[in-house]
């Protein structure tokens, strides 16, 4: 599909550049439906890997390969006119060196058409960032709670309770805007850390679990949209869609059960004579 000209595409720069000016729109798109039905409300669209949970029914992200996030990268950048497309990198497709995180991004950036990558990690992966800015693939960080993490955690909940890790949680994001993120997901961490991390980074923060402080703010779309029962504290269910799904499916089993559906207005007429 080609990209229409009655609209102004959200760039990296302009994202970067709403820092301190206007709050940032972000949500969750895995398929081409709803990255249309997001298309002129959000200013970012994040393919994450929560997609592997959401969409696969996998216990955590680690089992999502590359292959699965460029099929979903593609089918969102379709439906995309106007706001500016993240593809995730998944588990093990970008720690073990730099130049392994391009080949990475590099695949994702051609074959999705996205604006940019999002990888977790701090300090740590500082200089992987910094490889990937310096050669053309605009990194979105992700500190605090970082899902690939969850063996050492132990589970998901929040990050940052205590000083050592409140400390470590900010050089980590002081790091990656240093190396050149043009902007870190600011997850599951005390409103406190996340609110000093914002005033600390000279680049946006798009808080989850984070505060209200943050530069902008994402959420797993299907969570807001109410399509699973149990949801993290920190979501906000706009629909509760998962019902209404539930009662239509319902009501459809009990029409087929009872002949009610088809009804004569779904069916084609009579036989046409040439
Ligand atoms: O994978 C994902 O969807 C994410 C968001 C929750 C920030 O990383």
């Amino acid at each position: 599909m080609s990209k229409s000209a009655d609209y102004k595409p959200v760039t990296v720069p302009m994202i970067r550049q709403m820092k301190g000016a206007t709050p940032i729109v972000c949500l969750t798109a895995y398929t081409t439906p709803m990255a249309k039905l997001l298309d002129a409300h959000v200013d970012l669209m994040l393919v994450g890997d929560s997609l592997g949970m959401v969409l696969y029914g996998m216990d955590s992200t680690l089992p999502v390969t590359l292959d699965m996030m460029i099929l979903h990268g593609q089918a969102v950048v379709r439906g995309a006119q106007r706001a500016c497309v993240v593809v995730d990198l998944p588990f093990g497709t970008y720690q073990e060196s730099p130049a392994q995180a391009f080949r990475t991004s590099a695949r994702v950036m051609k074959e999705t058409g996205a604006a940019a990558v999002k990888l977790e990690g701090g300090a740590e992966m500082a200089e992987t960032v910094r490889y990937l800015v310096q050669r053309g693939i605009p990194v979105l960080g992700h500190v605090g709670l970082m899902p690939q993490s969850v063996h050492n955690y132990g589970g998901f909940g929040a990050r940052g309770r205590v000083a050592g890790e409140a400390d470590r949680i900010m050089s980590d994001a002081v790091a990656i805007a240093e190396a050149g993120a043009f902007g870190m997901v600011v997850e599951g961490t005390i409103e406190m850390l996340a609110r000093a991390v914002t005033a600390r980074v000279p680049v946006p923060t798009i808080g989850i679990g984070g505060s209200p402080a943050c530069d902008g703010q994402i959420l797993v779309t299907d969570d807001m949209l109410g399509l699973f029962p149990n949801v993290p504290k920190f979501v906000k269910r706009y629909a509760e869609l998962g019902s209404e799904a539930a009662q239509a499916i319902a009501t459809y089993a009990d029409d087929v059960r009872a002949r009610r559906f088809p009804g004569p207005e779904h069916c084609y007429g009579s036989i046409k004579r040439a």
